[in-house]
Formats: C-alpha cells, sequence, structure tokens
C-alpha cells in the first residue's frame, strides 16, 4: 500500500472528486475495513472538523460521523447552532482499523506512523476544500494536522496548523467514554462552548 500511494502521489488530482476517486480506490494501511469513508461537505465550508478514523458504523454506511460518537457531535452541533450541511467533516485516517471480539468489531486507535501515512491526503482534501477554520476533534486530528502530538488539555481553543487557522476540542467519544453521568453533562457543555466559540471565528 506504501508504494502504492506514492504512485498516486505523482498523480496529482486536479480536484476533490479526483482525490476522492484515489483515495476509494487505494488500499487500507491496515486491512479488515470495508471502504475508505471519504470527508463530506461542500467545498468553501467555512468550518471543516477533523476526526480520527471512521468507526464500525462509518465504515459501514460509508459516512463520517454516523455512529454514537457522530450522533453525539449532531447533538453539540445543535446545541452551538452549527448547521451540518454548511459544514466539512472529515478524518485523519479513512479507513477503519479494529480488533474483532466475538461479533463484535472494537475501534483501534491508529499510530503515528498510520497517521503520518494518510496526512498527505487530509492536506490534499483542505487544500481543495478551503475552510476558513479547521477544528481538530481529539489528540489524533491534532497530530495529524499540527504533525506533532499536542496535549489536549493544555492546548484547547484556537490553534494555528502551519498557514491553516485552527481549534483544538475534545473527540465526542471521549464524552461518550466517562462514566460519571454529571462530569458527563459537565464535559458535554464545555464541549459546546468550543464549538460556539470556535463557530464565532468564522465569517
Ligand atoms: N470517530 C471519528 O473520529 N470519526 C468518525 O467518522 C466516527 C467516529
Amino acid at each position: 500500500p506504501v508504494k502504492a500511494v506514492e504512485a498516486m502521489r505523482d498523480q496529482e488530482p486536479k480536484s476533490l472528486r479526483a482525490l476522492n476517486e484515489i483515495i476509494a480506490a487505494s488500499e487500507p494501511m491496515v486491512a479488515g475495513g470495508t471502504r475508505a469513508v471519504l470527508g463530506e461537505g461542500p467545498i468553501g465550508a467555512p468550518i471543516a472538523f477533523v476526526g480520527e478514523q471512521p468507526g464500525d458504523q462509518e465504515d459501514l454506511h460509508g459516512h463520517p460521523f454516523v455512529g454514537p460518537a457522530g450522533q453525539l457531535l449532531d447533538r453539540a452541533f445543535e446545541a452551538a447552532g452549527i448547521d451540518r450541511s454548511r459544514a466539512y467533516l472529515t478524518n485523519a485516517v479513512k479507513h477503519f482499523k479494529f480488533e474483532q471480539r466475538g461479533k463484535r468489531r472494537i475501534h483501534q486507535k491508529p499510530t503515528g506512523g498510520e497517521v503520518k501515512h494518510y496526512r498527505w491526503w487530509l492536506e490534499k482534501e483542505l487544500d481543495f476544500v478551503q475552510p476558513q477554520l479547521i477544528v481538530a476533534l481529539g489528540a489524533t486530528a491534532v497530530l495529524a494536522l499540527a504533525g506533532k502530538a499536542v496535549p489536549i488539555t493544555r492546548a484547547r481553543g484556537p490553534a494555528q496548523f502551519g498557514e491553516r487557522a485552527g481549534f483544538i476540542t475534545v473527540h465526542p467519544s471521549y464524552l461518550l467514554r466517562l462514566p460519571d453521568p454529571a462530569a458527563k453533562e459537565q464535559e458535554f457543555a464545555a464541549f459546546v462552548a468550543d464549538l460556539k466559540r470556535a463557530h464565532s471565528l468564522v465569517a
């Protein structure tokens, strides 16, 4: 797959559609998933959200953020007054990586090497979409966008990803994993506040 990606890089896609065709036709870096889950949303969307990688539901349906984390994100968007159809949503890694446990496919966090492997695609994708602001949802997105690991708790808020204006916040899955309902509610409110603030930074 690494060789294949290198060969594709020479093709220099001229549009987001051409890029997506390359991504869709490529082998996953880690075998097992059903398909590449491509970014979605209008070119020129003022705000783009970058997650980690598609989960089980995203892999099955072929759309980003449609599983439990996506549903939580939708609720947060609604609370923050963000229209999902006007935003661009994508992931740092385009294929689902998992461990099979019985019938369940348990999500596996991508390694730094995998994030790096997919980074060229993400950069190209964002070059075509040209959002005014890129919101990194969680540590993997930050790693992909900043090119280095940055602790979310310290860096939460407005950020710069190279030439691009960015914003760092938590991943919705983090909220799903919190066991204490009060903490969950509090963290959800903080997440909504982050989204509102990010949204206020775009025209
Ligand atoms: N988590 C992500 O990071 N992205 C998705 O698309 C779904 C869950």
